[in-house]
């Protein structure tokens, strides 16, 4: 092996143009993404070849022939600057509480974690599933997992016990590591009995790992180990596997069009280098900010903009455990204060669940450390955008809404703070970021080259973040991605650009809904709700809601025979999603139907439930082509009588 080669990180051109920045990455991407990564990564062996990749295959090879490992860019190489600098600030559930945790002590976790799952013998490219609460441990057995070449797939700790078996299965995971119980907003949640019972049906797991969070008194079986008890046991270094820059980093479960949570897999060094660099470039992030996501881990903004890409860049960042309303609607502000925030990163969802409650929560507290204000996960609204700049930003902070996927890696379309003086449009993302170039596409797959008309929203050039695969079903990730419109990568969403060239982005297209920040594919609710025993039939849609961005709306069609009232049966097909999915999944509204609008070949046409879900049934549209237009104006007045 080569020796390492150590380059030191690039900081001074964040300011510089976007204009040029960009031109130059899409002209020369292999000089600008090979400069970038020679300079701010440290390679085990430096790359031979920068991109290798053909959008009509779906293969993407990034950095080819380097050999790296992550968690020494992540964790490493500031121990060697500065082993005391803090790494995460952990922002406990408990109120005014939160733990300090500098890179030499994460180091020192990662390692030993590295050194159990070792033991265990977790080996390259196995699969590791983390079911834990937001804590610097679960970051820790993440990079444990880079350090080694294991394969993690985290699992947000609000999905069911059947939600996480079918994860753990699908990516054969032989170890699960979890804790006794998490606690979110002073409730506990019995993490470990729900792994129990998940781990009762794969035959894959050998061992689970659980850490103390309450120091509830869990029933332990021999597949089970203590986790710091095994940390204390074994040594605190652990030398770094050196791994190809293509080989897996991590999978992570996303809905999609589909019955099936796809698994969505990210490869070591371009991952690495997209999460970094968008950290600190749309964010504008300096040296000696703190800087506070406050999503969780268990999704794409939690690995990309809590854990990899700030620890990648050497800065300290904020693990946010508990919730935006506990103890208090001002927990979020209360905190900037304490630990004199300079970058606050949250969704859409809960500065419109915050703007209700009231600005005196946010105006109670010091804000004047903030510089920087991020949303992501669906259009943030011309209003919350206004209250979030007047109000919290006091005029003062720069909005950022920044419009990416867990597809995508890291952050696609964003304004850039450093890069120009002007308060960004509200509603828009904006501009696409180095390397991304935007297109917008019609139904037919024609180019829209127009302004403000609405499309498909694609991305016809490769960047480095992008997903490799649908771990174990390439052709899905074609199907989804690639062939829908052949040549470019397909969003899922719509978007418009306005005459100025800024993005923005309308919703999806597909049949996945955005609620409350969270991607859920109406098939897999479908497919659940189905399984109840007096149902024949159910079709989600999504709705405009006030506060969740969009509601969930089931249609419902019972067996015949059946009498039962809409509220009993919304109870039970609850009762149903929480066992198959999770709670944030749950439909908002309910409506027994005695059909639904059908084509002749058997296909819900979901536009028409849509527009009657939203209340337009002015725009319903030509139903004559359906199988039985009656059946519309039945679901119309049954609607009607539930308002
Ligand atoms: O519909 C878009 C919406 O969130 C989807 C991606 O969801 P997920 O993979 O869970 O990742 C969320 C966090 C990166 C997108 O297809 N979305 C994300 N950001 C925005 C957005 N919609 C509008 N504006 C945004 N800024």
């Amino acid at each position: 092996m080569a020796s390492e080669v150590s380059y030191p990180l690039q900081l001074s051109s964040v300011s510089e143009s976007h204009a040029s920045l960009y031109e130059e990455s899409l002209k020369h991407p292999e000089q600008f993404w090979g400069d970038l990564a020679s300079r701010r990564l440290r390679w085990t062996k430096k790359f031979d070849q920068v991109m290798d990749c053909d959008m009509r295959t779906g293969q993407f090879k990034w950095f080819l022939g380097g050999v790296i490992n992550v968690s020494v860019n992540c964790l490493d190489r500031h121990v060697e600057e500065n082993a005391d600098k803090p790494a995460f600030i952990w922002e406990k559930d408990e109120p005014g509480t939160h733990e300090v945790i500098s890179y030499g002590q994460l180091l020192e976790s990662t390692c030993r974690i590295a050194n159990v799952l070792k033991r265990e013998g977790v080996k390259k490219g196995d699969r590791v599933a983390i079911y834990m609460p937001a804590s610097p441990l679960l970051a820790a057995t993440m990079l444990a997992c880079a350090r080694i070449g294991a394969i993690h797939s985290v699992v947000f700790a609000g999905f069911s016990a059947e939600s996480l078996m079918n994860r753990i299965n699908d990516a054969s995971a032989s170890v699960v590591v979890t804790a006794d119980e998490a606690v979110r907003g002073g409730k506990t949640i019995p993490l470990k009995s729900i792994v129990d019972e998940a781990v009762g049906g794969c035959q894959c797991v050998q061992r689970v790992l659980v850490s103390r969070r309450t120091g509830a008194h869990v029933p332990m079986t021999p597949r089970d180990l203590q986790l710091e008890q095994a940390m204390s046991e074994v040594s605190d270094s652990c030398a770094p596997e050196p791994l190809d820059s293509e080989d897996p980093l991590f999978m992570l479960y996303t809905s999609g069009s589909t019955g099936k949570p796809k698994g969505i897999l990210h490869t070591q060094a371009g991952y690495l280098l997209y999460a970094s660099i968008t950290q600190q470039y749309v964010f504008d992030y300096r040296p000696g900010d703190v800087y506070a996501c406050v999503a969780d881990i268990g999704w794409i903004t939690g690995h990309s903009y809590v854990v990899y890409g700030p620890l990648c860049n050497g800065a300290t960042t904020v693990l946010f455990e508990t919730h935006p309303t506990y103890p208090d609607p001002g927990r979020y502000w209360e905190m900037v204060q304490r630990l004199k925030v300079t970058h606050f990163y949250t969704a859409p969802t809960a500065i419109r669940m915050l703007i209700r409650k009231g600005d005196e929560w946010v105006k109670k507290y010091d804000r004047s450390s903030l510089r920087i204000l991020g949303c992501v996960g669906e259009p943030l609204n011309k209003e919350a955008w206004k209250w979030y700049n007047t109000v919290v930003g006091e005029e003062r902070c720069t909005i950022v809404d920044t419009y990416w996927q867990t597809e995508t890696g890291g952050i696609t379309i964003a304004p850039r703070p450093a890069a120009d003086d002007s308060q960004p449009k509200p509603g828009f993302p904006s501009l696409p970021f180095f390397g991304i170039l935007p297109q917008l596409r019609s139904e037919n797959d024609e180019v829209i080259t127009e302004s403000n008309v609405q499309g498909h929203l694609c991305i016809t050039k490769p960047w480095p973040g992008m997903a490799r695969t649908i771990y174990g079903n390439h052709q899905n990730f074609m199907d989804v991605y690639y062939n829908p419109h052949p040549g470019v990568y397909f969003t899922g969403d719509g978007a418009l650009r306005d005459e100025n060239g800024l993005y923005r982005i309308t919703g999806r297209v597909d049949d996945i809904i955005m609620s409350k920040g969270h991607r859920i594919g109406t098939a897999e609710l479908e497919c659940a709700m189905n399984t109840e025993p007096r149902v024949a039939e159910t079709a989600v849609v999504g709705y405009p809601h006030e506060i969740y961005g969009e509601g969930i709306y089931a249609f419902v069609i019972l067996k015949d025979g059946v009498v039962a009232s809409v509220e009993t049966i919304a109870e039970d097909l609850k009762t149903i999603v929480r066992k198959k999915i999770a709670s944030f999944a749950l439909p908002n509204q309910f409506l027994i139907v005695p059909g639904l609008p059908k084509t002749r070949s058997g296909k819900i046409m979901r536009r028409i439930l849509r527009k009657i879900a939203a209340d337009r049934h002015e725009e319903l549209g030509d139903v004559s082509t359906l199988a039985d237009p009656s059946v519309v104006e039945k679901i119309v007045q049954e609607h009607n009588l539930l308002k």
